[in-house]
């Protein structure tokens, strides 16, 4: 099976990304993560970049040229996916249509519920039953883009929002490959 290369962005812990590379490496797992962009230099999420060997960009939003910079690199690296993996930043439509690959997200609720930041903490203040996370493409509006994957869980009574986020990072890191392995399933 002929891989794809895959660009993972991330901001911080990079607990998503681990677990792609992790998956990666199954022959039948039909992409490779080929190359890591952080915004934030001390992205703890570098370390998995830097312990398996993979080529990793920092990059200064503040810049007036830094998506040129990603496009750039995106293809000198030939990328064919990119995998928002915890970016905090928003994806310029510019850079959307400037980059032309398939961009996808991971986002922590069962979306269109719940979109933007703090996510637990309204999820908790709302006295939902459930929530879970979702997998979509990107598209210029901010968490609004097709969805691919979804997972669920019920939420316990006593559920409070730190571990609403344990349990719902853990089911991201079964969503984020299942939805990869869904988009190759017929190619
Ligand atoms: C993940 O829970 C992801 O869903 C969330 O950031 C976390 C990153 O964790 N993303 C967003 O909130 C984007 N709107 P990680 O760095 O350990 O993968």
């Amino acid at each position: 099976m002929v891989k794809r290369n895959t660009c993972v962005f991330i901001s911080g812990y990079g607990s998503n990304l681990k677990s792609l590379i992790h998956n990666s490496r199954s022959h039948n797992f039909p992409v490779n993560i080929s190359l890591v962009i952080s915004n934030n230099i001390n992205a703890k999420g570098l370390l998995h970049a830097k312990i398996n060997s993979i080529p990793y960009l920092i990059i200064d939003t503040n810049k007036r040229n830094f998506e040129n910079k990603i496009l750039y690199n995106i293809k000198k690296h030939k990328i064919s996916l990119i995998c928002l993996a915890g970016y905090m930043k928003i994806i310029s439509k510019s850079f959307i249509n400037k980059c032309g690959k398939k961009i996808i997200n991971i986002h922590p609720s069962l979306l269109p519920k719940y979109k933007g930041l703090n996510t637990f903490e309204r999820i908790i203040k709302n006295g939902e039953k459930k929530t879970g996370c979702t997998v979509h493409f990107v598209n210029e509006k901010l968490d609004s883009g097709k969805l691919i994957i979804q997972k669920s869980f019920f939420i316990s009574k006593n559920d409070k929002a730190n571990i609403l986020k344990i349990k719902t990072q853990k089911l991201e890191h079964k969503a984020f490959s299942e939805a990869i392995i869904k988009m190759y399933r017929y190619n």
